[in-house]
């Protein structure tokens, strides 16, 4: 049996289409941050180094008082696809890690579906520390925090954002929408024509399995918009 066979078994998938692939690549390096800083020359992506220094020292939000480890991103620095979440769970909060959970082998398995690894694409969230009890995050949180993902992706220069789920969605294209408004279309971030689509997060598709298929369609259109 091919195997990719269980990894669409788990998306419930049984027919599908696959894509072109999407490592990294080495992009042009940014002269600074979106928030001023410097940003020094170097191997990989020293200005997301730096950010992320930053993040482990951040105070902005009382997060930072009952946070066990800073989530900041992992990924490919030079990826093609940035996907975005909510906020570290349990799990991601002690490993320092996104999406180790339960959530994040169902993310694997949707990259896989289409062709990508965690190591090929950038994953990162709205919020860089966990809510205590996996509470839904403050706006005062999303507010002070999102400067770090806009600063991520002006320095790691995706061709593609999928946001998964309504924070993610809503954080990034600045909008009051509920997700169903939102999702099965394409967006722009910002207005710097960087496509944008919205999807499930996949601690929704474990609850509601129904939604995978859906979520399928917009893995392909996200596909569909990569030049
Ligand atoms: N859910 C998220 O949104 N992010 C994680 O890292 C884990 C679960």
């Amino acid at each position: 049996m091919d195997r990719q066979a269980p990894y669409l078994r788990e998306m419930g998938l049984v027919r599908w289409r696959f894509g072109s692939g999407g490592g990294g690549r080495s992009g042009p390096e940014p002269d600074s941050l979106a928030s001023g800083t410097h940003v020094g020359g170097g191997d990989e992506n020293p200005g997301l180094l730096s950010l992320a220094e930053q993040a482990r020292r951040c105070e902005r939000c009382e997060l930072h008082r009952t946070r066990g480890e800073v989530v900041f991103g992992s990924g490919s620095p030079g990826a093609r696809w940035f996907f975005v979440g909510e906020a570290p769970g349990a799990e991601e909060d002690k490993q320092g890690v996104p999406f180790v959970g339960r959530a994040g082998a169902l993310l694997s398995a949707m990259l896989f579906g289409i062709g990508l690894s965690r190591e090929s694409v950038y994953i990162a969230n709205v919020l860089k520390c966990r809510p205590p009890n996996n509470r839904d995050p403050f706006g005062i949180e999303v507010q002070e925090c999102s400067p770090f993902l806009h600063a991520q992706i002006d320095l790691i220069q995706p061709q593609i954002i999928v946001a998964m789920g309504r924070f993610a969605a809503q954080a990034l294209l600045n909008s009051a929408e509920s997700l169903s408004q939102l999702r099965g279309k394409a967006h722009q971030y910002r207005l710097n024509q960087l496509p944008l689509v919205v999807t499930y997060h996949p601690a929704y598709l474990l609850r509601s399995p129904a939604a995978k298929s859906k979520t399928w369609e917009d893995l392909v259109l996200a596909q569909s918009l990569l030049a």
